[in-house]
Order: C-alpha cells, then structure tokens, then sequence
C-alpha cells in the first residue's frame, strides 16, 4: 500500500504559524492542501514521522486529514516575493508531503469545551508513545472543523531518529505529559492502556511504516522505526502518564 502521489500546481500562500513555515497549495487533483517540506529545518525526517504517527494514529480511530504525496517543481513559487520562501521551495524539489487544507478550521484552545476524558486519554496516551513534544497549550496542533477536533503535525515526533540513540533507550525514555495540553484535566490513561496496546500489532507498525517512501529512509530503517516502537509498547510502564495498571 503507498500514500497517493499528486502534483502541486499552484503556490497559494505561506502559514506563518508554524515554525517549518509550510505552505498552502493546489493539487492537480483540484484539492487544496497543506504542503510540509522536505528542504524545511528538520529535513525530511519530519515528513517520515508525520507519516508513520498521522496513519497510525488514524487507524486508531483519530482524526487525522488525509495525507498524499506531493510532486514540487519549485517554479510554481516564482511569484513569491519573499526569499526565504524561494530557498524553502528550490531546496524542497521533487516530492514533499500534502496535508488534506481543511478551511475554515481553527486551533484548539479549550474554549468550546474539551473532547471528553476517553478521547483526552486516548490522545495523551498515543502522544506519550510516540514521543510527541508538539502538543502543549502554546501549540496545540489540534484543530477544531465542523466541531470535531483534527490532529496535525508530528514532525517532531520520533525524535530518536535524529540521533539513532539505542532502541532500549528510547524504550524506556520517559514523557513529560506536564506540557501536555489534556494532562490538566487529568484524563484516565491507564484506562485506555489496554485497548490501545493491544490494538498497535506488530502488522499495523509495519502497515504504516510501509508508507513512507524511499527517497527519505536509509537502508534499514523500516526494521528499525519496526523495533524501536515494539520496544517502547513493551516498556509502557516506564513512560505511561499515571503509570500502566
Ligand atoms: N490541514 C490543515 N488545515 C488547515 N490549517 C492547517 C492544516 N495544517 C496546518 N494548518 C495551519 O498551519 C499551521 C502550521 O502547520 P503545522 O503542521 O503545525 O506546521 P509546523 O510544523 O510549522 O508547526 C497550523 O498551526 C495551522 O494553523
Ligand atoms: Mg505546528
């Protein structure tokens, strides 16, 4: 199974929100999509873990906007005024990562009322076991769309990758949920631990890593994200907010 492969068409404006200062544009599918780049400062190791985290956590009954593949020829930007974006563009060629644009969206911040304490688990859980640092109240990277809440960006998620630290290490690794955006309602996460470990099989790891294209692993490396992330569910009681009963 592959993630399908589009082309972009048309550069339609820059989000200064985040900080990999990704883009919005047309797709020759006539969608309009959030495009991260792989020329941005993480390089393409945040598209890699958006990938892996974004299909895992959607099969795992989250919301998560569809992804695609996206084809870059650089000069759809040349318009662009601004030079960083031009450098962003020329180092990024070829293909880049489309998030499905969902307009009219806003980011969570808890005003409307929090998603209920099994899907707070659930979320804080998942976030625990892949090491996402990118969900605190600062930087929710939630979004709220037709009252329901989508997750995005889990670029820096995975982070062992960038150093290949030993997989026993980051099996054990703890999570400081104190940033988190859901550890204020205290939600029960030791409650959810049981279906959510038992529903990451070893297929559905290997499932979602097939998805990441070539051009941005290493040999060797779907074997590795394949062990590292067994490792860590076999450690939950080392890194799991409220500890695993
Ligand atoms: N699929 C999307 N639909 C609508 N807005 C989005 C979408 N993805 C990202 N955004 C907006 O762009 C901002 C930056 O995107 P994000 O993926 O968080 O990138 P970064 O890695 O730079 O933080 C988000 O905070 C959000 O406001
Ligand atoms: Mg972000």
């Amino acid at each position: 199974m592959t993630l399908p492969t589009i082309t972009a068409t048309r550069y339609v404006l820059p989000l200064r929100e985040g900080g990999s200062l990704p883009g919005v544009v047309e797709g020759n599918d006539l969608g309009t999509y959030v495009i991260k780049f792989h020329g941005a400062g993480q390089g393409p190791k945040a598209l890699v873990a958006e990938i892996i985290v974004g299909e895992l956590f959607r099969r795992l009954g989250l919301r998560v906007p569809e992804l695609k593949l996206i084809q870059l020829d650089p000069a759809i930007g040349k318009s662009e005024p601004d030079f960083e974006i031009q450098e962003l563009l020329i180092r990024s060629a070829g293909l880049n990562l489309a998030v499905d644009f969902l307009p009219g969206s806003f980011g969570y911040d808890g005003s409307a009322g929090n998603p209920g304490d099994q899907a707070m688990a659930r979320i804080l859980w998942l976030d625990a076991f892949v090491a996402n640092v990118d969900r605190s109240w600062r930087n929710t990277n939630l979004l709220v769309w037709h009252k329901n809440l989508w997750l995005i960006d889990h670029g820096a998620a995975l982070y062992f990758h960038h150093s290949w630290m030993p997989a026993e290490k980051f099996a054990t690794l703890p999570y400081d949920a104190s940033d988190h955006v859901f550890s204020i309602a205290t939600p029960d996460v030791p409650g959810v631990d049981a279906e959510l470990a038992a529903a990451i099989t070893p297929e559905l790891l290997t499932e979602v890593i097939g998805l990441v294209p070539n051009e941005w692993l290493e040999d060797g490396d779907r074997e590795r994200y394949l062990d590292y992330l067994t490792a860590r569910l076999d450690k939950r009681s080392a890194w799991l907010p409220g500890g695993a009963r």
